[in-house]
């Protein structure tokens, strides 16, 4: 019963939802015609039945008051059922494994690497010769940092696109990226890439439409005629790139208006205001998931929504547009997992993080604690924050890195720091000195990144090894001191590793590259310092591995690489380190974190010391956390009994299974 003349507002949106369906589905038959596949017309419908309503509903709240509602929701539709009919075979007999499997990305099995594909082997092509290289060091799960057609000059990297459905001519081609594709799942291995969906570049074919004054387009960002609007927002926004621009928006001389940037200003948001966007956008995120791509990493999550009066990030709508985009997946391309790339303040971190948004998340929180507790030899705040803050949603996980191809931001809590006794804007001070290398002492060759001079924010630009006191190291020549930074290194890769999650190595990382300072030569590079931990592979580091040849750095990338790669084949081994079941204990030593892991009857007791110097811990502590008498070492295979005090090292870290 639908109850009194209700003027066309919705009471019963599951009902609505299945009537809408019932008129839109006769009208999308045209796409089944040309090649009748009805098993797949059938598995659409089914899949249609099972996540419709919750699709329709979200569609009705971010767009049900336009006119135009129905025309929207029919070509969305439309858009899905293209997608699935598109869909390559194999990826179909994917998606029905993954049906199956929802939490495949929970193995310990899994290992994740990072790279631009220019920076690595110059082009896809070349790259496809290299699977080897993942395989020996372990890895089963390969990002590619974005290999779009971007504009021409500073391209951010490739994050300014023009283009979603051509490679960038100097990378190869789509056929390229599929070849590569099928050859990296036919190993094992997933291919994780971009949807860089906040922005396109300022020469999209939408944009260039926008600035030749087609409406149509115009209407896909946010487009002012004067600073009414724009001092509106501005009021209450953070800038992410200071140093780029004052300002959130860009003054665009041939339309004559201000346009929304939240990045560089070339960097154009889009408006998903517009249910027109949010259907585009849908084609392009299917369109790369038919490429072959497993998880597709959702850029700048939390900016997709704007809202006069809030700060423009992390608002209800981006959730429902990102669970928008997730049905869409699960009508077409079940098989494909999301990440969130949500950098923000570890309450909103969390919010992202469910199956029914990004079944994965980055965890920018542990690795910036872990970068903390480097610099201050103290666990606490680490400790703090993990206890309550680590656990996750059934069915996701965490993907735990050290470093990636942005910056390092000191995104803690500054209630939990609080708690403890630290006041959180002095120690971001204290941590970007000690990371810049100011602070007396430190061991860290950081460069500041978007310093406000305003606010006085900054974060930190650099390779985990000159981080970690690697390139000071060398510099001095100080074989004390390149022991020790080798130590931090294998020690943070041992926390990512084991602590419950994917961890993700940003290759580089696996030869211990310094800080590329070259970056400053290319005109379009030179105002970004994320390009100083963006360095080239140098191919003839594989020399090292060869027992015959010897030289000091070499043995130095030698050892990180055959200790990354030994720590990740035993993480294979470890059933315990399946999924993120973590249980921190107290070693009662505030220089030592410890945590333990289990899974499955399987248990494994994890000891971190985050000092230079060596530390204790009682035996006791090891047997009631690891519930034995005796233990060994995963990593040294040496023995431990608990009937005495352990030591720990200088940065030793500890994976201990019950003997
Ligand atoms: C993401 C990317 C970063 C880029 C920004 C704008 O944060 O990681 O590299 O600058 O989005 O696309
Ligand atoms: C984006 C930027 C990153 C910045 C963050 C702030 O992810 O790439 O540099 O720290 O936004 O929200």
């Amino acid at each position: 019963m639908t109850g009194p003349n209700d003027e066309g507002r919705v009471t019963d949106v599951a009902f609505e939802a299945q009537l809408t369906l019932q008129r839109i589905l006769p009208r999308l038959e045209s796409v089944w015609q040309s090649e009748p596949d009805t098993h797949l017309q059938r598995e659409f419908l089914n899949r249609l039945q099972r996540n419709w309503p919750d699709l329709f509903a979200i569609l009705l709240q971010l767009y049900g008051r336009r006119y135009d509602f129905f025309y929207h929701i029919e070509q969305i539709l439309r858009t899905a059922a293209q997608a699935l009919r598109d869909r390559p075979e194999p990826l179909q007999e994917l998606d029905q494994q993954r049906i199956n499997d929802t939490t495949w990305f929970q193995s310990q099995e899994l290992t994740g690497g990072a790279l631009y594909v220019d920076l690595f082997s110059d082009n896809l092509g070349r790259l496809r010769e290299h699977i080897g290289y993942f395989k020996d060091l372990g890895l089963s799960y390969l990002h590619l940092m974005p290999l779009f057609a971007v504009r021409p000059g500073d391209n951010d990297g490739g994050y300014a696109i023009s283009n979603y459905r051509s490679v960038d001519p100097r990378l190869g081609t789509i056929e390229d990226l599929r070849l590569l594709a099928d050859d990296l799942r036919k190993v094992g291995i997933s291919l994780v890439l971009d949807f860089v969906f906040n922005h396109t570049s300022e020469d999209h074919d939408w944009a260039k439409q926008a600035q030749a004054g087609v409406g149509e387009y115009q209407q896909f960002y946010h487009i002012f005629a004067d600073r009414l609007w724009p001092d509106g927002y501005e009021k209450n926004l953070r800038e992410i790139f200071p140093t780029v621009r004052r300002g959130n928006f860009t003054w665009h001389d041939g339309m004559h208006a201000w346009v929304w940037t939240t990045f560089n200003s070339f960097q154009w948001d889009l408006n998903y205001r517009n249910p027109a966007v949010f259907r585009a956008m849908a084609e392009e995120m299917l369109f790369i998931a038919n490429t072959g791509v497993e998880v597709l990493r959702l850029d700048a999550v939390a900016f997709i929504w704007k809202q006069l009066g809030t700060g423009c990030e992390n608002l209800p709508e981006a959730h429902l547009l990102i669970q928008a985009f997730n049905l869409m997946t699960r009508i077409s391309a079940p098989a494909l997992a999301f990440l969130s790339e949500a950098i923000v303040h570890p309450d909103e971190v969390i919010k992202y993080i469910s199956p029914k948004e990004c079944q994965i998340s980055y965890n920018p929180t542990l690795m910036a604690l872990l970068w903390e507790s480097l610099a201050t030899r103290h666990v606490s705040l680490l400790v703090r924050t993990l206890s309550h803050r680590y656990k996750l949603p059934a069915g996701t996980a965490w993907v735990n890195y050290l470093r990636c191809h942005d910056d390092v931001g000191w995104t803690f809590d500054d209630a939990d720091a609080a708690a403890i006794g630290i006041n959180g804007y002095d120690h971001r001070r204290f941590l970007n000195n000690f990371y810049t290398g100011q602070y007396p002492g430190s061991f860290a060759r950081g460069v500041p990144f978007q310093h406000n001079t305003v606010t006085g924010d900054m974060r930190i630009s650099g390779t985990l090894a000159s981080l970690a006191g690697l390139e000071q190291a060398i510099e001095k020549d100080d074989e004390t001191l390149k022991e020790l930074a080798i130590r931090r290194i294998l020690l943070l890769h041992g926390i990512t590793l084991s602590i419950g999650g994917i961890p993700l190595i940003y290759l580089g990382e696996e030869w211990g590259m310094l800080n590329d300072y070259d970056f400053v030569k290319d005109p379009a590079k030179a105002g970004d310092t994320r390009w100083v931990h963006r360095p080239k592979m140098k191919w003839e580091f594989l020399d090292d591995l060869d027992d015959r040849i010897r030289s000091s750095a070499g043995s130095i990338r030698k050892r990180i690489y055959r200790s990354l790669q030994r720590m990740i084949g035993l993480r294979k081994s470890m059933p315990a380190f399946y999924g993120a079941q973590m249980e921190l204990f107290d070693p009662d030593n505030e220089h030592v974190l410890g945590f333990v892991r289990s899974h499955a009857g399987s248990r494994v007791v994890v000891m971190a010391n985050f000092t230079e110097e060596p530390c204790i811990v009682s035996g006791n502590h090891l047997r009631t956390a690891g519930l034995g008498r005796f233990f060994r070492d995963a990593i040294t295979s040496e023995d431990l009994p608990t009937s005495e005090d352990l030591q720990l090292e200088a940065y030793q870290i500890l994976w201990l299974q019950r003997i």
